[in-house]
């Protein structure tokens, strides 16, 4: 299973539900949500990225914005990142804006590091799990779950009510 597959089975996404998928590039891991059902919509910072996301996956929605700058709507069940976070810089923060997207008592799935050993090697300053749940929980989150190995980071939250 690649760690995309693992974070969208940690998502567990409903059918109908509202979800936001931060970093979502070309859209492959999108669609794999849409494809259970629920409502996603994906939001990048590149146009590149996200040109090519439409050619591909027509039916869904897509943001061209910068997660650190965008405005958030408070509409989602649940806001899914896969290996952007860190992309994004300044994680902390990140985790801070992940809640302004959710409803409330609604939960993220977020993963750091684990595309390619390539990619892995560069990802070598990923914080710890300890870090990192410290960090969910300084944001407000309520955390569920982190896995950890070498080079990926796999975390589930919940926005309190
Ligand atoms: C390594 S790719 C992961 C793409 C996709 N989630 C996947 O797993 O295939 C990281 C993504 O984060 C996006 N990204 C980086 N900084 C961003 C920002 N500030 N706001 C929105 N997206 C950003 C990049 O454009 C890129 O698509």
């Amino acid at each position: 299973m690649t760690s995309g597959e693992r974070l969208i089975a940690l998502l567990a996404p409903q059918p109908g539900e509202q979800i936001l998928d931060v970093g979502c590039g070309i859209g492959d891991l999108t669609a794999q949500i849409a494809a259970t059902g629920a409502q996603v919509t994906g939001l990048d910072h590149s146009a590149v990225l996200l040109e090519q996301a439409r050619l591909r996956y027509p039916p869904i929605t897509w943001i061209h914005a910068d997660f650190l700058l965008a405005e958030p709507a408070p509409i989602y069940d649940a806001v899914f990142s896969h290996a952007a976070l860190h992309w994004i810089g300044h994680y902390a923060e990140a985790a801070v804006r992940l809640h302004g997207w959710l409803r409330p008592g609604g939960r993220i799935a977020v993963s750091l590091g684990g595309l390619t050993p390539a990619l892995a090697m560069m990802e070598s300053g990923l914080p710890s799990a300890t870090a990192l749940e410290g960090t969910l929980r300084a944001a407000g989150f309520e955390v569920v779950r982190i896995d950890s190995e070498p080079g990926l980071l796999l975390a589930a939250a919940r926005w309190p009510r």
